[in-house]
């Protein structure tokens, strides 16, 4: 990883390295080393043009679409559904709609395939793809009540989306989460197939759990056993993590058998992921596009295709029918092709309001400011922005893991450490070769989930709650919790952006489950080009910064409970003054570590609720069948439907809902 990292130093020390040798010897060495970067190019070339010729993606536009200015199609450019963006969800409805040979669907992506790409297959390597062409790169506006400062959020732009980029995290959320989703809609056709009960089956459809005799509490009746994403507990399992684990339990925090279950997600336990039993990430495009569904001969696949706008049709007095899209290549050449069906909108939680938006949906002022036509006044896209904030807590690790110096010591310094390369290239090879080791960590490897009115819990971390209690209850539900708690092996700043001091940490997270703060994404341009503003409003509630100083608290107490607090936190820690080590949580007043929170405050990556599943009355964009309320022939389907936000992670409930749509969508147009 490090001799990926800053390829210029390794460059810039092996010249100088070189420049001390007898000239003839640095020939040779020089031209050694052409040869070796000539022969990698050409296996490297060899490697994907053979990919490419296996996919059925396509990129030579004219074949699947009309050019817009000038130019004859030369092949079909009417569908029968036109799904927009390949991510989390729009892979799967691409697999489930084309399993119905009658119905011709093409996928547009804005990005390339990434199941070849060791930084999406190899699960810690994620974070490499952050700032990179396969990441859309957003920052918030500078967030008022957060240090005024600047939020990165990474956003998947490739095939499987985030889920290409994502943290591999299994996690249904809270059951009562979708039983508010449910109730929310008021009783309109479908309302109740959200419900829990009902709902879940939509997990168990995409899951097939692999045993683990580790975790043998498990209730395998539970877990989905035939569906296309492998998850199991196959990543890393560090010993530290055992620690926080241990005093989590310890701390009042219970183990859990499966936090994802009816039962309900409180408690603590290893997290269940996204990698398979080779030790490979699991993505919606390595699971739903397997070469069996590409060679299908009704789905086209269009990559580096970026839509920019929907195409309506409909008589006066009717409500508008979408008939397709339009798009755009990457010289910025426009094409438009046909949905005879219907269009469906799966561009992610920040470019679905975007696209709607610039198709003349969303509300009207807005739109008018840019002199877009108003198709439909609604001023629920782009409103009701929701997301997960995070607070990053290190500390400095006495067992000197492998993992806590894991890519984060000397390489982030600038300075490569040959030492550092070779355990890096080891760690490579434990992985190729056995698929264990460090390489195999998802990062966050366990997790709890409690309450912030648990009077009992908070007592025992030395917090008194106030009674009555007036903090507004935000959870689903009496069982559902508001906190995360989750451990990561090693500890990063800013995603891995800032350096990290060289040593070993460990870093222990919180996270805001439910918060009471909503923000927005708004046009920045009528420029498809042009990036959305997105404000996510973090903390303008008291509610969230209370929460947050309670579990802050709660963290204060797991890291000083046994055994976390005497076999990993390494007390020369406490002497720190940096202000980066949290070793002395416990002691600081809550003005302190409120003043903290807003610093340091970071995404977890959820943005949803954007285009939310709600009657129009309430701000809803999209019923219950994700139909775009106010016109005809679209539907919105991605974590921008969540009505709320769910009290987890939200990439499985993203699948389930898109397995739902699929179903809902294969009903509608019969067998
Ligand atoms: C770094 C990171 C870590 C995370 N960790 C976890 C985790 O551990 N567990 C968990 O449950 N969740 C996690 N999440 C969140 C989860 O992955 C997302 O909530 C989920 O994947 C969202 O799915 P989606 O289908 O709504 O959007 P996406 O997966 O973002 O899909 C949107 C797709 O649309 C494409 N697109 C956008 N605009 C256009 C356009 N104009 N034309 C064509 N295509 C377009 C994009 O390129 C993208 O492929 C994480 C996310 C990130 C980024
Ligand atoms: C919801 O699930 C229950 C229990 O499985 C079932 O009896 C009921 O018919 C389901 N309702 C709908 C609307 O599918
Ligand atoms: C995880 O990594 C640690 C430390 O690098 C190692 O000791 C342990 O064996 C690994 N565990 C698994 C399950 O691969």
């Amino acid at each position: 990883m490090a001799s990926l990292e800053r390829p210029h130093a390794v460059a810039d020390r092996y010249s100088a390295v070189l420049r001390l040798l007898p000239a003839p010897l640095q020939a040779i060495l020089r031209l050694r080393s052409a040869v070796v970067l000539g022969a990698l190019v050409v296996v490297l070339r060899v490697v994907l043009s053979r990919s490419r010729r296996k996919s059925r993606k396509i990129t030579d536009f004219e074949r699947i679409a009309r050019p817009v200015r000038g130019g004859e199609k030369t092949g079909a450019s009417e569908y029968d559904v036109v799904l927009v963006g390949g991510g989390t969800a729009g892979c799967v409805l691409a697999s489930r709609l084309s399993e119905n040979p009658k119905l011709r669907v093409l996928l547009i992506e804005a990005g390339g395939s990434s199941v070849h790409n060791p930084f999406s297959r190899v699960p810690a390597l994620y974070h490499r793809f952050f700032h990179t062409g396969y990441d859309w790169e957003i920052f918030t506006t500078p967030q008022e009540h957060a240090a005024s400062k600047r939020k990165y959020w990474p956003r998947g732009r490739m095939l499987g989306g985030c889920s290409s980029m994502n943290a591999m995290i299994f996690h249904h959320g809270a059951p009562t989460d979708f039983d508010e989703w449910a109730a929310m809609q008021k009783g309109q056709e479908g309302a109740s197939e959200w419900q829990y009960e009902n709902f879940s089956k939509y997990f168990r459809k995409f899951e097939k759990f692999h045993p683990s005799k580790d975790y043998s509490l498990v209730d395998v009746a539970l877990r989905g056993s035939a569906g296309p994403v492998n998850v199991g507990y196959f990543g890393n399992n560090s010993e530290t993590t055992q620690h926080f684990l241990e005093a989590c339990h310890n701390a009042g925090l219970e183990r859990s058998p499966d936090l994802n279950t009816a039962k309900g997600t409180l408690g603590s336990s290893k997290v269940l992921t996204f990698i398979d039993s080779q030790g490979r990430r699991v993505t919606t495009e390595s699971a739903y596009l397997t070469p069996e569904v590409l060679a299908r001969p009704n789905l086209v696949i269009a990559t580096h295709a970026q839509v920019t706008r929907i195409l309506f049709e409909g008589a006066e007095g009717e409500a508008p029918r979408a008939v397709g899209v339009q798009f755009q290549d990457r010289k910025g050449e426009l094409f438009e092709v046909r949905a005879k069906r219907e269009v469906i909108i799966s561009a992610g939680a920040i470019h679905t309001p975007q696209i709607l938006m610039l198709s003349g949906i969303g509300p009207a002022d807005h739109l008018s400011s840019f002199n877009i036509h108003v198709l439909v006044d609604h001023p629920g896209v782009g409103a009701h922005l929701m997301d997960h904030p995070v607070i990053d807590f290190h500390f400095r690790d006495k067992t000197k893991s492998r993992m806590s110096a894991l890519s984060y010591d000397a390489q982030k310094f600038g300075k490569v450490d040959p030492a550092a390369v070779l355990k890096q290239l080891a760690y490579f090879a434990e992985y190729k070769i056995w698929a264990s080791g460090p390489l195999t960590t998802n990062v966050a490897e366990a997790a709890a989930f409690t309450r912030s009115d648990d009077a009992g819990l908070l007592a025992k971390a030395g917090v008194t709650l106030p009674a009555p209690d007036d903090l507004e209850d935000s959870t689903s539900g009496s069982g559902a919790p508001d906190i995360e708690i989750f451990f990561t092996p090693m500890s990063y700043i800013e995603h891995g952006r800032v350096p990290f001091p060289p040593g070993h940490h460990v870093g222990v997270h919180t996270v805001l489950l439910r918060p009471t703060s909503t923000g927005t994404v708004r046009l920045q341009s009528a420029k498809p080009s042009d990036a959305p503003i997105v404000d996510p409003k973090y903390f303008a509630t008291q509610h969230d910064i209370t929460v947050l100083v309670r579990a802050a608290r709660l963290v204060a107490h797991i890291i000083n409970t046994a055994p976390f607090s005497s076999a990993t936190l390494d007390p020369a820690g406490s002497s720190d003054t940096s202000g980066l080590l949290n070793h002395n949580l416990a002691q600081q007043s809550d003005a302190e570590i409120e003043a903290l929170i807003r610093d340091r405050v970071e995404t977890l990556y959820h943005p949803a609720c954007t285009a939310r599943m709600a009657p129009r009355e309430d701000g809803g964009v999209v019923d219950p069948l994700l139909r775009v309320h106010g016109v005809q022939g679209l539907r919105v389907c991605d974590a921008s439907v969540f009505p709320t936000i769910t009290s987890g992670h939200t990439a499985s409930p993203t699948i389930a809902l898109a397995e739902r749509a699929a179903d809902i969508i294969l009903g509608a147009y019969g067998e």
